[in-house]
């Protein structure tokens, strides 16, 4: 039976300053499936991920990650199932120290010394950050904040994973890393990317924004295949189809 991870109906958001960001999604994802979300600039991607684990919470609709509603009440338990990984990585980094970043997690759950220390070590040992452990975030290069981010999620296991432009600012060989350990990850995860090859590696389903709306919802590599779909809506083909 499929199990339904993520189950959105009817939400809408406005910011303070009037901008209608997102417009009535309804989405249902299923447990240990694969969503890429994909718009050009401006679509509402961010500002609809962001509300998967609460950073923003429905003004109207609702949002259920298994059977939690994502409510005020409910942060402490959104937030141990389900990681975000923000577009800015300067909005998830803020203390003066790398390994103070990913331990910071785990720390707040309450766990043993012990056991913080080994899985903070293995986080950053998995995404080639342990040498950086002392380092200050502000200082990492772009890339290294993006895989630094990566390791503050990772670090939490959490069941269901959001990203949100998670190739930016990597070298070829560290986006290869970041796709095999997607690949690898087992857990139900949600990518907004502007890298439609990474999405077409990465995920087996695939939406498109438009003005807040999702406009189209399929198998990843038919609408990523569907030139007129994509130009509609101001994407281009993915590089590997555009030979
Ligand atoms: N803090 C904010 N206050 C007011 N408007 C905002 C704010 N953040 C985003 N917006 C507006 O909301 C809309 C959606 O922005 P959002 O960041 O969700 O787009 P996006 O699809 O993630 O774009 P990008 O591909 O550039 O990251 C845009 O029109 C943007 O100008
Ligand atoms: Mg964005």
């Amino acid at each position: 039976m499929v199990t339904c991870m993520i189950a959105i109906e009817g939400l809408s958001f406005s910011y303070s300053d009037g901008t209608r960001a997102i417009e009535q999604i309804s989405l249902a994802v299923a447990e240990r499936s694969s969503v890429g979300i994909v718009g050009a600039n401006g679509a509402g991607k961010s500002t609809f991920v962001n509300h998967l684990n609460g950073y923003y919470l429905p003004q109207e609709g609702s949002i259920s990650i298994g059977d939690i509603k994502v409510c005020k009440k409910n942060l402490d338990r959104i937030h141990k199932v389900v990681g975000l990984l923000f577009q800015n990585p300067d909005d998830q980094l803020f203390t003066a120290r790398l390994y103070d970043d990913v331990a910071f997690g785990p720390e707040n759950l309450g766990m043993k010394r012990a056991d913080i220390a080994r899985l903070v070590e293995d986080a950053l040992r998995e995404l080639g950050l342990w040498e950086l452990r002392d380092k200050a975030p502000a200082h990492l290069s772009q890339g290294q904040k993006r895989f630094a981010s990566f390791a503050t999620v990772l670090v939490m296991n959490p069941e269901v994973i959001i990203m949100d432009e998670p190739t930016a600012d990597l070298d070829p060989k560290n986006r290869r890393k970041l796709i095999n350990l997607v690949n690898g990850l087992k857990k139900t995860t949600v990518t907004v990317s502007h890298d439609l090859d990474f999405i077409w590696d990465t995920c087996q389903r695939v939406c498109i924004m438009n003005q807040g709306r999702i406009v189209a919802d399929g198998a990843a590599r038919d609408i990523l295949s569907n030139r007129a779909l994509l130009e509609a809506n101001h994407l281009e083909l993915p590089l590997r189809l555009q030979r």
